[in-house]
């Protein structure tokens, strides 16, 4: 059997992460630099607090924690990113050292603490608990594993409990073999060992006790009624349209689930009437007894929203104003939903926009990508019905290649039968550099990604339609062995772009083989094309599938490897069966089918012996019979 060309070994793991690895997100300098600051920053505060200036601290904690936000947003960052890790852990050693100052140590072992313990740590650490560790008591996590002592209080990054919590080594990761613990736990362990790790109840009570009791103690206390009071429709304000979207763009950068200014965020309706520390802060029908009102008026102080960066608008403040007086009703679905993102919000938007929109917009996003890649060169530019064209290649060179493009949309029609027009809402932008620099910057400016050296260009299209574009190097039109020449590579990537428009989930070693299997029809001899079968008979070679028909599953392949296995793949799919055939496989695809399953089910096959067949149909090098 041929199925020994498929090493059956601890599987297609090692390729996945090699590519995610290769694709890493690379870190710039000034990042790098502003991090440095910042913990720069925070670690002066230590000595604000030890020398009693606890205003002052209080005030430096603000300014950092402003300066977190803004650099989370301007490297548009994820809150859970795991950069961001040491300036979190930082500022909450230093919010404990000042909360422990001023007699407050607000972060309860037994409330906050135990039950992530209990509900995360306690299966495997409980009695002769591994790495000698007894997570079941107080007494086991004072007392430690092994390795020593878990807790340096006051000192959540010196601390073996945190650094095992965070670490990027998945060997070491806690909970071992699962998800790593959320950010907000985290965050609230390493608030408490920055408050002094301290607990005064029975060490030798179970943690789950602790937990449950805590929690009942917390239900009995005082309770905070919210009541939220439904729209009528008879309003002149309208919650959800005229208040929700700025209180989220001008107050969620300071109130939201993560910085959380006075314990108050606006992400749900819910939490918004909840209020902060000093308990509701709307009251229904009342200006003067709603401490939101009071801080946007300027009744109290601080006035909000705090620091001048952003104001409010006239408009909202009006609306506000009344929406408070008639009665601060809701008008939207669930109360304890947390609001659409401004991401989500332009998207509902763009759903509405008129072709005209559209292609200003398109224009408006490529130029600014084209900006971020290239700050000081202004590109050459070229517009036609279905793309628009921007490269530092010549004036003639860009209407060469849009003239190409134009021909290959034509016979993309012919062959798919299809009557969209155009095909991309907002047309299609197409990226083309001069360089192999250029391709390589844009890369790493707009998908902040290395690329592969075997990749010549790449197409992105949203199912949304909110991106739709090629990127190119002009890699000449003379045709190598090592490249393919400037047409093969125009249609690789339009046929991708087109192959994406469904927005389904179609494999990259089908987008890239159909396109490069399109190009051959153009360009029969070509060397470049000829190196595939040999190629892929090799890649095969030393590929550790877990079995046959995982060549077809997404990410089997590292990047540089999906061209030859894709273009060999779609050219003996093709010569199997007929296009109409083909063209199920890629409907099933686009319905959500797995693709083992897909191509099963459109050439009537079990997926291991087709892919068997193929392997059969590469030219050398397989060993036979040996099982
Ligand atoms: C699925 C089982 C499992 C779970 C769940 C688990 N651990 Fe572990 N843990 C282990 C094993 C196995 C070791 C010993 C090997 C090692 O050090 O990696 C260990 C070791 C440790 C150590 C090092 C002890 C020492 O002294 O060397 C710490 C600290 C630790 N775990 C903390 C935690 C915490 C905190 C949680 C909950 C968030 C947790 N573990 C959940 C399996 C687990
Ligand atoms: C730059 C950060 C920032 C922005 C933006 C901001 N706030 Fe605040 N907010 C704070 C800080 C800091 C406090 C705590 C002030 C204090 O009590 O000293 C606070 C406190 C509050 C409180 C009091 C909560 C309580 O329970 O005591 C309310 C209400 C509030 N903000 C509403 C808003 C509203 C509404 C907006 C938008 C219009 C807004 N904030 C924008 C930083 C901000």
């Amino acid at each position: 059997m041929r199925q020994d060309i498929f090493k059956i070994a601890v599987c297609c793991l090692v390729v996945v992460s090699l590519m995610a690895g290769s694709l890493r997100a690379a870190i710039s300098t000034e990042q790098k630099k502003e991090i440095k600051e910042i913990l720069g920053d925070l670690a002066k505060i230590g000595s604000l607090v030890s020398k009693k200036k606890y205003t002052e601290a209080a005030t430096a904690i603000q300014a950092a924690e402003d300066r977190i936000a803004g650099f989370v947003e301007s490297a548009k960052l994820k809150e859970a990113d795991p950069l961001l890790k040491p300036l979190h852990m930082q500022l909450e050693k230093v919010k404990g050292l000042l909360n422990k100052a001023n007699g407050k140590g607000g972060t309860s072992f037994a409330k906050t603490v135990a039950p992530i313990l209990a509900s995360k740590c306690v299966s495997c650490h409980s009695e002769q608990g591994k790495g000698g560790l007894n997570l079941e008591t107080f007494e086991g996590l004072e007392k430690g594993g092994q390795s020593g002592a878990l807790i340096e209080p006051g000192n959540p990054d010196e601390s073996l409990l945190i650094s095992r919590l965070i670490t990027e080594d998945e060997q070491q990761r806690m909970p071992k073999g699962k998800d790593a613990l959320n950010e907000k736990d985290v965050r609230a362990i390493a608030a408490w060992i920055a408050e002094g790790a301290k607990f005064d109840g029975d060490k030798t009570e179970a943690m789950s006790m602790l937990a449950k009791n805590a929690a009942n103690s917390k239900q009995n206390g005082p309770a905070r009624k919210t009541e939220i009071v439904k729209a009528t429709g008879k309003e002149t304000v309208h919650f959800m349209q005229d208040i929700m979207p700025e209180l989220m763009d001008t107050c969620g950068r300071c109130h939201n689930d993560t910085v959380k200014r006075s314990g108050f965020s606006v992400m749900s309706f819910e939490k918004l009437m909840r209020g902060g520390d000093s308990g509701a802060v709307i009251v229904a029908g009342s200006l003067e007894q709603s401490r939101l009102w009071r801080l946007v008026n300027g009744d109290d102080t601080p006035v909000m929203p705090a620091g001048n960066q952003t104001g409010i608008t006239r408009k909202w403040y009006d609306n506000l104003k009344t929406w408070i007086t008639e009665g601060a009703k809701f008008d939207g679905a669930d109360p304890k939903k947390n609001f659409p993102t401004l991401d989500d919000r332009e998207k509902a938007a763009i759903a509405k926009f008129t072709p005209e929109q559209w292609v200003a917009r398109r224009k408006k996003n490529s130029e600014a990508e084209w900006k971020k890649t290239f700050p000081n060169v202004e590109p050459k530019q070229r517009e036609s019905s279905e793309l628009i064209l921007y490269g530092d290649v010549s004036e003639d060179r860009l209407e060469q290649i849009e003239k190409w493009a134009g021909e290959h949309i034509g016979s993309l029609r012919q062959t798919f039968k299809i009557k969209d027009d155009p095909l991309w809402r907002g047309k299609l932008a197409v990226f083309v550099f001069k360089e192999r620099f250029g391709y390589e910057e844009f890369n790493n400016s707009v998908h902040r990604r290395e690329v592969p050296r075997e990749i010549l260009g790449h197409s992105q299209v949203s199912g949304s339609m909110e991106d739709a574009f090629i990127a190119m190097q002009d890699v000449g039109d003379s045709a190598s062995d090592t490249s393919p020449g400037m047409q093969v590579n125009l249609i690789e990537q339009l046929t991708g772009a087109y192959l994406k428009r469904g927005g389904g989930s179609l494999p990259d070693w089908l987008i890239r083989g159909a396109g490069l299997s399109l190009a051959h029809r153009k360009s029969a001899g070509n060397p470049y094309l000829a190196t595939m079968p040999k190629l892929a008979s090799s890649i095969l070679q030393e590929s550790k599938l877990t079995g046959p028909g995982k060549i077809f599953d997404n990410g089997s392949f590292a990047p540089g490897e999906v061209g030859p296995i894709g273009f060999t793949m779609v050219e003996f799919l093709l010569k199997r069966g007929d296009l109409l055939q083909f063209g199920q496989f890629i409907q099933k695809l686009h319905s959500g089918t797995p693709p083992e399953a897909a191509a099963a089910a459109a050439y009537h096959m079990d997926a291991d012996r087709l892919a068997v067949a193929y392997s059969e149909s590469l030219p050398i090098g397989m060993k036979k019979g040996k099982k």
